[in-house]
């Protein structure tokens, strides 16, 4: 098969991750595609904050679970119950993406997520798109500037991105097969 369709199709969310880094090479080579991504008006309105410093992650997910305990909704509160809640699956590298609001941004945010996950499983690495961890701000709306949001830009959605490892996965990955039509 060709290789770009074989990566697109061997591509998955992954919610297992070993403590490996990711190299700066690497990193610096996924987010670089990212911002080669089909954007309306090539307006390019998004930002990503790369993070790696264990420490950081680490506070990002306790916000989140703070964040989802005051969420109101019940099954995301019941999520950060769990004694093994980690908004990141303890991935070694989360890739925040926020965007101007405007017409197409959260568009464009989806057409670069998918493609910063497309070339992160070229590279071997198995990636996670979260928007659950949107309740992070809520648990601690001083992050909005560490991780240096421009201006009015909103979050969007956290990527984990690390080496897979086995483990324990209930989602359920099977596609429709009715919602493509030939004329
Ligand atoms: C916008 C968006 C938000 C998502 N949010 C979450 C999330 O909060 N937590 C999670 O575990 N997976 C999340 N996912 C991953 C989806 O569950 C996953 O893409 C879907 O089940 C299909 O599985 P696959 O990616 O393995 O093909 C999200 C995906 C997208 C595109």
């Amino acid at each position: 098969m060709n290789d770009v369709l074989n990566v697109i199709q061997k591509r998955k969310s992954v919610r297992n991750y070993s403590a490996d880094p990711v190299s700066s090479d690497d990193l610096k080579a996924i987010v670089n595609a990212a911002i080669w991504a089909p954007n309306a008006m090539n307006k390019q309105a998004w930002h990503f904050t790369c993070v790696t410093d264990p420490a950081l992650i680490g506070k990002m997910s306790e916000a989140c679970r703070k964040g989802l305990e005051g969420s109101g909704v019940p099954f995301l509160q019941e999520r950060a119950k769990s004694p093994d809640f980690h908004a990141f699956f303890h991935a070694p590298a989360v890739i925040v993406v926020s965007i101007a609001e405007d017409k197409f941004t959260a568009f464009d945010a989806g057409s670069a997520s998918a493609t910063l996950c497309l070339a992160a499983k070229a590279l071997g690495y198995g990636t996670c798109i979260t928007a659950s961890t949107e309740f992070m701000l809520a648990g601690d709306p001083a992050l909005r500037e560490e991780l240096e949001f421009p201006e009015n830009y909103k979050f969007i959605c956290a990527i984990t991105l690390g080496r897979e490892i086995d483990g324990p996965d209930d989602h359920v990955r099977e596609r429709k097969e009715d919602v493509i039509s030939y004329k």
